[in-house]
């Protein structure tokens, strides 16, 4: 969506502290031997307590509040309960929820010690990309310069880009305009990004996959179980200066 006026930057605002407020909480509370079911259950709470809806059950019947993937599954994983976190799991949760009409989305990878030093760059590299398409995303700038900052960020530090994930308009809905923006430069994409543009920005760096397929339950996606993927996304408005982060912690 394209935000019209102050209402739509505050209800955009609240949305997106609650989403981010509820990924922080989830991160915290996250131990070895809970289920992925148990720690999304801290998320209904957390959303009901606050009047938000989880948007993937509202938008999709999502089987769960919140996305938790673990290791090689990269995205869209369902919160099961017979998914057991064990020590030194790679865990992505994306959260993205709606209030009063209006959506947020956000999500993040971390591990649980003991940490592995690989996935420790794999993380942080993931996390230079997603500031790097920020610093890149300004008004009346093409689409692909997002695409372009991520590409150059994941092969400066060695590593692959998932090409069938992107990133993508929000607003009055979870997956609006402009629909995919590539993870990757895409000549092709001749859009331009425009002033008051909400969009979110998810990098999805990979130790060596370059693909997510569906693990076959109809939701999972996941790479080959070698390699290792990590994903961290902001909600943003577009500006001709830095854009202002929706999903931030309220302070
Ligand atoms: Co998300
Ligand atoms: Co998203």
């Amino acid at each position: 969506m394209i935000v019209k006026n102050q209402e739509d930057v505050e209800k955009l605002k609240e949305i997106g502290g609650i989403v981010a407020s509820c990924l922080k909480v989830m991160q915290e509370e996250t131990k070895a031997g809970m289920s992925a079911w148990d720690l999304d259950q801290i998320a209904k709470t957390y959303l009901g307590d606050h009047g938000a809806k989880s948007a993937p059950i509202h938008c999709y019947d999502f089987p769960g509040q919140t996305c938790i993937s673990i290791n090689h599954q990269v995205a869209h994983g369902i919160p099961k309960k017979d998914t057991i976190i064990k020590e030194g799991d790679l865990i992505n949760i994306d959260v993205s929820a709606l209030k009063n009409g209006y959506y947020g989305d956000t999500g993040g990878s971390f591990q649980l010690s003991p940490q592995n030093p690989q996935i420790s760059k794999l993380l942080s590299a993931t996390k230079a990309a997603l500031q790097a398409a920020m610093n890149a995303a300004r008004a009346n700038q093409p689409i692909n310069a997002i695409g372009k900052a991520i590409e150059d960020t994941a092969k400066f530090h060695g590593y692959t880009l998932i090409r069938n994930l992107g990133s993508h308009g929000i607003g009055k809905t979870l997956h609006d305009e402009p629909k995919f923006i590539a993870g990757y430069y895409d000549s092709k994409d001749l859009r331009q990004l425009k002033e008051n543009m909400v969009i979110t920005i998810e990098p999805f760096l990979s130790t060596g996959a370059t693909f997510v397929d569906d693990e076959g339950d109809g939701w999972t996606l996941v790479t080959s179980p070698r390699f290792r993927t990590a994903q961290f996304e902001n909600t943003m408005i577009i500006q001709k200066e830095a854009p202002p982060i929706i999903t931030t912690i309220a302070k």
